[in-house]
């Protein structure tokens, strides 16, 4: 297969790569297969979009992810289903104690769920993006033969055209890690004293190495087992074996509902309805403002007020007097290197640091508890969905309840140590970077901690050194559903849908 410059871009789906902002247009599918041979049919001519930029940009685009229970229903051999990942074989329902983890407990409990536990869990999610106004005729065209025949519908998950804009009003999708398709970064420890944006591919696609300098487990196939797999690519790090991974990912979805009356008006409640008082609580507890202005913006030379990359640390606000620790971008992504800020630098003092925080002394709270940003970062691919309702409208009591939200998507190589690390560490977790007992302000389902306190509060430091406590937040996002899925590579699409009727019996 064709390289595109050093990456196989055209085995890659494109959501990897792009985030498709200007096909405005969508619509997420769960589906059911109903006849596994009409579904591979229909899988081998299914216009999936690969990574390569095409100029101008088409006009539409479909992406392809399994859950492993639909794999099952293809075919797929359980030999290769033992190489993913157990998070992806188990499922995000699949305890007491992950969903404790995730915070899907009280309201979030998956009995609640719209979809994704019991006989609701979906086998195939369909991504399709159109241009305004195109949906529908590239819904048809992708449907086409065989999909009556093969699927099932078993939800359809709404988004809307928000803009830039999520259901609270915040601009959203700003930061992104780049990942580093060249190669060219150093993963090596020494070099990631401080924070980089910058990412290993194997990061985010399986089958390349990734931040330890390693290959994530995946499946991967002996050929004398199964012949089928002949048009796989080599495994990197195992040539003698067919990698069914490499150049696919892991799909984490979550369908989070926002209250946004309930948000602005309590914030409206506890601002004493004066609405810049309460504009500047709703940026803190963001760590943006609503434009997407980070708050440290204006405090921290060498930030433009508007520039809204990612180009500035958490460092010189080490106890959060302008974004507070608890915010929910701070906690998302602490923006912390491989060592704590005053260890990095250069010179005998940095280097005798160095070697005391290495050997474990002299580590403060705080410092213990941010892990390291580059091992847990996400690439956020989600949509909207509901009515727009600006906050000035939405503080008056009679705006219209609707259903509101996210379909919360991220793309990540290993679920444990990226989506469920951030997910639990450091947005579920009442003990973040120092703080107790509070969770993340917009996304903590306030529910007791387990020897009983209560996490319904958020704590935001002011300038002259007093903390600012706003009490009894209520829960203003539920969770309404929510999977994992393996989004392949095109190769591996292909072989999926070339599985003969009785699985992948291969053998030669
Ligand atoms: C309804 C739920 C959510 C809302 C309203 C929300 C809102 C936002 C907003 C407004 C931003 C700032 C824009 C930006 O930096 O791109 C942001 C950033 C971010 N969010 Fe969320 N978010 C939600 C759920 C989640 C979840 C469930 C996760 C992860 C498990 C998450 C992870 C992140 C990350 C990683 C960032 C970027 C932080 C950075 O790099 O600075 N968000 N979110």
């Amino acid at each position: 297969m064709k390289e595109s410059g050093n990456f196989e871009f055209d085995d890659v789906q494109g959501l990897l790569r792009f985030g498709y902002g200007k096909l405005a247009d969508t619509c997420f599918m769960l589906l059911k297969i109903a006849d596994a041979s009409a579904a591979r049919q229909w899988l081998s001519t299914a216009p999936v979009s690969s990574a390569i930029a095409i100029h101008p940009p088409p006009d539409t685009a479909l992406q392809i992810a399994f859950s492993v229970q639909g794999l099952r229903a293809l075919g797929i051999d359980e030999s290769i289903i033992d190489g993913f990942s157990d998070e992806f074989v188990h499922g995000m329902t699949r305890n007491e104690n992950c969903s404790r983890r995730l915070g899907d407990i009280g309201h979030n409990a998956p009995k609640y769920w719209k979809w994704g536990e019991g006989a609701d869990v979906p086998h195939i999610l369909l991504l399709l993006y159109a241009r305004k106004g195109g949906l529908d005729a590239w819904k048809a065209t992708v449907e086409g033969e065989y999909f009556s025949q093969a699927f099932q519908l078993l939800q359809y998950l709404p988004t809307s055209d928000m803009g830039r804009t999520d259901p609270f009003g915040f601009e959203d999708g700003i930061s992104q890690p780049a990942i580093d398709w060249a190669d060219r970064h150093d993963t090596d420890s020494h070099a990631n004293d401080r924070y980089t944006n910058l990412l290993a591919a194997g990061e985010m696609v399986l089958g390349y190495p990734n931040e330890y300098g390693q290959y994530t487990a995946r499946p991967l196939i002996d050929l004398q087992k199964d012949r089928f797999a002949v048009n796989l690519p080599d495994a990197k790090d195992d040539p003698a074996r067919k990698d069914f991974g490499r150049n696919g990912t892991y799909l984490v979805l979550r369908q989070l509902e926002q209250n946004v009356p309930g948000f602005w008006q309590f914030l409206d409640k506890v601002s004493d309805s004066i609405p810049e008082k309460r504009e500047r609580l709703a940026a803190s507890m963001v760590g943006r403002e609503r434009n997407g202005t980070p708050l440290i913006a204006e405090h921290i030379p060498g930030i433009l007020p508007k520039d809204h990359g990612n180009h500035f640390t958490y460092d010189l606000d080490p106890k959060g007097n302008h974004c507070p620790v608890s915010a929910h971008v701070r906690r998302a992504n602490p923006r912390t290197g491989d060592l704590p800020t005053a260890v990095t630098g250069t010179g005998a003092i940095a280097l005798i640091n160095r070697l005391v925080k290495i050997l474990g002394f002299g580590q403060k709270p705080e410092e213990d508890l941010i892990a390291s940003s580059r091992f847990h970062r996400l690439l956020r691919r989600g949509r909207s969905y509901g009515p727009v309702l600006a906050p000035g409208d939405a503080v008056k009591p009679d705006a219209p309840a609707a259903e509101r939200g996210l379909q919360f998507i991220c793309l990540v190589a290993n679920i444990g140590r990226q989506f469920e690390f951030v997910q639990n560490a450091w947005i579920v977790n009442g003990k973040f970077g120092g703080l107790q007992e509070e969770p993340d302000p917009l996304l903590g389902n306030r529910e007791p901690m387990i020897n009983g306190n209560s996490t319904d509060h958020f704590n935001r430091p002011t300038s002259s050194g007093s903390m600012q406590k706003t009490c009894h937040l209520p829960q203003f996002t539920t969770v309404l559903g929510g999977g994992y899925f393996f989004m392949p590579g095109l190769r591996a699409l292909k072989y999926i849908s070339a599985l003969p009727a009785n699985g992948n019996g291969g053998s030669s």
